[in-house]
């Protein structure tokens, strides 16, 4: 089973990838594999993107809910733009909470694409799972290290209310694209038409990123991080994965 969480599409991209792959049904959202969990033995690979040195906030949330996760191997994969700092040992601690144990993982950056090694990355991370192979890349230095939790817990405590920061341009056509991407259903419709931002906001960046209107700005800092869909990836496909459920 493969978990996705993906705000501007790099995760779902690698997803995708590692699905056809390892001959796996397409990627579930996380929210999906909380309602219908993995059964018990099966192999689980996470994939999702780097926040602030560590894993989406609603990912090691709905971890810590889970009574224990029961899959056979659990192997993750985080899509960063450079700095991953310390996502996957981050991880691996909530795993252990569980009674699961990251048999492996990855860290996939844009710098893999622009370098024209990404399709090499996925075909190394697809032959080790295949085969179940151990290991567990480190995070990026010991500074990293010591710095991630601390950075990351300060994130988690302050994303929710990262919503407030949008403003909308008068160019939003009321398409109301940004409320249906939106992974946790944090933007709702006025009577207007126009999106509203509640306080449970993931930073994913999905409404910003894909905004057919680019009607959506953020604050100085926000246009520091990369936003940039990736080529061959469309707004229908991360609906796809928010609809998407388990196989019967
Ligand atoms: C709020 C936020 C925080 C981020 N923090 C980091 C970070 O600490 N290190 C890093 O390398 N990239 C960071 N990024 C970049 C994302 O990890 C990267 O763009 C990722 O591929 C996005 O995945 P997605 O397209 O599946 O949403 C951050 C992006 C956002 C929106
Ligand atoms: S996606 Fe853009 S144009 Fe459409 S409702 Fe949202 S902000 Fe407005
Ligand atoms: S409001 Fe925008 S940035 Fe926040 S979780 Fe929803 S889509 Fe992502």
């Amino acid at each position: 089973m493969i978990v996705c969480f993906s705000g501007t599409g790099h995760s779902l991209r690698v997803a995708r990838d590692l699905a056809q792959g390892l001959g796996e049904p397409p990627p579930v959202s996380v929210r999906a594999w909380e309602r219908q969990r993995e059964t018990a033995g099966e192999r689980l690979v996470l994939v999702f993107p780097v926040y602030a040195f560590g894993p989406p906030r609603l990912l090691t949330t709905v971890i810590d809910r889970m009574e224990a996760i029961r899959a056979g191997q659990v192997y993750a994969v985080a899509t960063a733009g450079g700095t991953p700092g310390s996502a996957l040992t981050i991880l691996d601690g909530h795993l252990r909470e569980r009674g699961a144990v990251l048999r492996g993982g990855w860290i996939i950056t844009r710098w893999d694409t622009w370098l024209n090694r990404y399709h090499i990355k996925i075909n190394i991370m697809v032959r080790a799972i295949k085969e179940g192979r151990a290991g567990l890349l480190p995070g990026s230095s010991l500074l990293f290290d010591a710095l991630s939790p601390l950075l990351y817990r300060g994130f988690c405590r302050r994303v929710g209310a990262t919503g407030r920061r949008f403003r909308l341009a008068a160019t939003c056509t009321r398409c109301g694209l940004c409320a249906r991407l939106c992974p946790v259903d944090n933007i709702t419709l006025g009577d207007d038409g126009r999106p509203r931002w509640g306080d449970a906001c993931e930073a994913c960046l999905a409404c910003y990123a894909w905004c057919p209107a680019r009607a959506i700005r953020f604050g100085w800092w926000g246009r520091l991080l990369p936003a940039e869909p990736p080529a061959g990836l469309t707004a229908q496909d991360l609906l796809a994965l928010k609809e998407q459920t388990r196989p019967a």
